[in-house]
């Protein structure tokens, strides 16, 4: 049966793309993804397409190729966080997926602060009441996030600073795994005027009564 190939492509560097997502990828017949993870993959001389924000034609490319050419979409970091793996489950039976992880954004923070994130809430505002943002981190210890150009690092310290919410320390994780990656570490009043320009993940500890 032929297949569809979600590759977890991981935070940006190839450095961090694993070597089956290597070896899978090398054997698609066709490749498909967002420009970024498109160009990890630069080198390989098969056919690429970029990945729009239109879901439906998307879909509708990906079900008249499959069965013909082995099919690979590269997602960032892992798959199972925010990636296009839930329309690719409702669109495609379960048997025609097959799914490759690879290292999270915001897994990849984790390490670089050098803390476990087990007892980490992991949020994306897209589609999030902001309410529930200031309360989750109210009672968790360690709250990740992946913010977009609306919910800004700035702009969650500002409206958690406006909740009340005090004594968190944050962490931004910038342009993550690229020459250029930068780390911020500070309180939400240091964080909340930063002009963060790069793709970047947040982490915010001290909720749940944890003494920093
Ligand atoms: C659609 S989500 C995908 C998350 C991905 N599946 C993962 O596991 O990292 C995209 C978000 O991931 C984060 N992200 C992806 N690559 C990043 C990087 N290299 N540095 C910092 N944040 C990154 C940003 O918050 C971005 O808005």
């Amino acid at each position: 049966m032929e297949k569809i190939f979600i590759l977890g492509v991981g935070p940006g560097s190839p450095k961090y793309v694993s070597p089956l997502v290597m070896e899978v990828a090398r054997s698609c017949d066709l490749l498909l993804g967002g420009k970024r993870n498109l160009e990890i993959f630069a080198e390989f001389p098969q056919e690429k397409r970029e990945i729009g924000s239109q879901i439906q034609p998307l879909l509708e490319f990906i079900e008249a190729n499959f069965r013909t050419r082995k099919t690979g979409i590269l997602v960032s970091g892992d798959p199972g966080l925010f990636s296009l793996l839930p329309v690719l489950r409702r669109h495609f039976q379960e048997e025609v997926l097959e799914v490759v992880p690879g290292i999270s954004a915001l897994q990849y923070l984790f390490a670089r602060i050098k803390l476990p994130w087990h007892d980490a809430v992991v949020l994306s505002l897209h589609g999030r009441r902001e309410k529930d943002l200031a309360e989750l981190v109210r009672d968790n210890v360690k709250v990740g996030i992946f913010t977009d150009h609306k919910h800004t690092p700035g702009m969650i310290c500002k409206l958690l600073l406006e909740k009340g919410i005090k004594s968190r320390k944050v962490y931004i994780g910038e342009n993550l795994s690229y020459p250029e990656e930068k780390i911020y570490a500070g309180s939400l009043e240091d964080c909340r005027e930063l002009q963060v320009e790069g793709l970047n993940v947040m982490v915010i500890l001290g909720g749940g009564g944890e003494r920093l």
